[in-house]
């Protein structure tokens, strides 16, 4: 086999992607310990790449941090390292500050800042290197993400003999927004190194295809799905996202996941009706929206907090960007406002935890929940929202979904909502607390169907097939 100079053997599969699976926490002790990292792209691709024998490409999450690579559960890591001056400029600020909010339909104002962008530049050619040191002759690179939207040009040049795909896990956005990007055409050229770029719908395939056309000239190729770069085919489509639906389903049916939800229930008080969220405390999530339509409801007596408890778990997210801060003080001033207002010693009206849970806590809320509030005002999928049907085995609970998010295209028969209609917001949280039985079973039943059959790995074999690449040796063996 052949070694990159890391010594690990080079791979012939390789995921890049801003993050590692893991991410470093120093304690203040200055003891380092890896944790699973935030995100839905982790959850999406961890189980995939495992059964595929890869190897992981990212950051380890800390600044500074040099780390050899590692091998974590048959996972082949290799860390690319950032300073603190980086995490700042192309992580915290190009990353986060510009392309996060501009992609998501300018939802806060991106800034634009050339010492920014130059940041991004420089570490997404860093991780091309990177790649190129790790990857086998003629290997199969996967590039994750907008964090590295230059990487697949800067590969091509280094390495033309790879195999280069691209997704993007979150939207891409109506080309008069992306037109903003003082780097549009450098970024749409970055994109067009590959030779496949994949995005979660129709929508996100039609907004590059433009943008590809108007400003790098590719040309059109053969069918929809193809275009012409300097008469490189480059091929492009929608390949929505999805999870490992069966082994969540079974988590939901073991007897401890099962005993957990009832004990949830209890601890809160026995209500008739539990209201979940479960976010990346993001702004574009539309945590602040569920929240004010939880809050009418109380306001309006619709509904009391003696019999209906909201709970909304908040993984901490992108702490010190400024629109990140200014959110958390915005929902816990909401929160706080609501339950003075509305709870009664020992009995909140609204339960707010600022943490990150165990997948198994997290699935006994799914299942104890009676409603799930899915309210983001633009996300490119939203995994929580297939998270949820795929653990209501017992086809109880109510999903209320976002039109604004990707899942709503496959999750028609959610109650769906748009979350800059408050007033339909209530109403639909209302209709979904109220729904009968037979209905909500007839509706999560169609829902489950949907993302039973359209699992994650059916996602992965999709891209990877409208990639070209060859099978792995134990699925033509097996
Ligand atoms: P994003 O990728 O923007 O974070 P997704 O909904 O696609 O959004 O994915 C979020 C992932 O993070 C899901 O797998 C979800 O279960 C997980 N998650 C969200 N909140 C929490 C939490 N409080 N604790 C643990 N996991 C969480
Ligand atoms: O696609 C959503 C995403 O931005 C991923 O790229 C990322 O891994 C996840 O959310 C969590 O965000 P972050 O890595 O900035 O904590």
């Amino acid at each position: 086999m052949v070694e990159g100079s890391t010594g690990s053997p080079r791979a012939d599969f390789v995921v890049v992607a801003n993050r590692l699976p893991v991410d470093l926490e120093r304690a203040p002790d200055g003891s380092q310990r890896w944790k699973r990292s935030p995100g839905g792209l982790v959850t999406a691709l961890e189980p995939m790449l495992r059964s595929r024998e890869g190897a992981w490409i990212g950051w380890p999450g800390l600044a500074d941090a040099d780390v050899e690579p590692l091998v974590e559960d048959g996972l082949q890591l290799h860390p690319v390292r950032l300073c603190a001056q980086e995490v700042q400029d192309y992580y915290e600020g190009f990353s986060n500050g510009t392309l996060w909010p501009l992609y998501h339909d300018v939802v806060a104002p991106p800034a634009f800042h050339r010492h920014w962008w130059q940041a991004y530049v420089r570490v997404n050619q860093r991780f091309a290197e990177t790649v190129a040191e790790v990857a086998a002759e003629g290997a199969t690179i996967w590039v994750q993400d907008y964090q590295l939207q230059l990487l697949p040009a800067a590969l091509r040049e280094l390495r033309p003999d790879l195999r280069i795909g691209f997704f993007l896990h979150i939207p891409f956005p109506p080309t008069e927004l992306f037109m903003q990007l003082p780097w549009r055409r450098e970024i749409v050229e970055g994109l067009l190194g590959a030779d496949l770029v994949g995005f979660h719908t129709p929508g996100g395939v039609r907004n590059f295809r433009w943008l590809a056309t108007h400003l790098a000239g590719a040309k059109a190729g053969h069918g929809r799905n193809e275009i012409l770069v300097d008469e490189r085919p480059v091929r492009i489509g929608a390949f929505p996202i999805s999870i490992d639906s069966a082994a969540l389903d079974q988590l939901s049916r073991s007897d401890s996941v099962r005993k957990r939800a009832a004990e949830i229930r209890a601890d809160l008080g026995d209500p008739e009706k539990i209201v979940l969220g479960v976010d990346r405390l993001d702004y574009t999530k539309g945590i602040d929206v569920r929240l004010l339509a939880f809050q009418e409801l109380l306001e309006e007596g619709r509904i009391s907090s003696e019999d209906t408890v909201m709970v909304q778990l908040a993984t901490p997210s992108r702490e010190r960007v400024e629109h990140y801060q200014r959110m958390r003080n915005d929902i816990e001033q909401s929160v706080g406002r609501i339950n003075g207002e509305f709870s009664r010693v020992g009995f909140p009206a609204v339960h707010y935890l600022h943490q990150s849970l165990p997948r198994e806590e997290l699935a006994a809320f799914f299942l104890a929940a009676d409603v799930m509030l899915v309210t983001p005002l633009r996300d490119g999928m939203n995994l929580v929202a297939k998270e949820y049907v795929a653990c209501r085995h017992d086809l109880g609970g109510a999903l209320v979904l976002s039109e604004f998010a990707g899942a709503a295209i496959e999750l028609a028969q959610a109650f769906q909502v748009n979350p800059h209609d408050t007033d339909g917001v209530k109403n639909t949280l209302y209709e979904a607390l109220t729904v009968t039985p037979e209905e909500g079973r007839k509706r999560m039943k169609a829902l489950r169907r949907q993302v039973m059959t359209h699992d994650v790995d059916r996602w992965a074999r999709s891209f990877l097939d409208a990639l070209g690449m060859p099978e792995p040796v134990d699925a033509r063996h097996g």
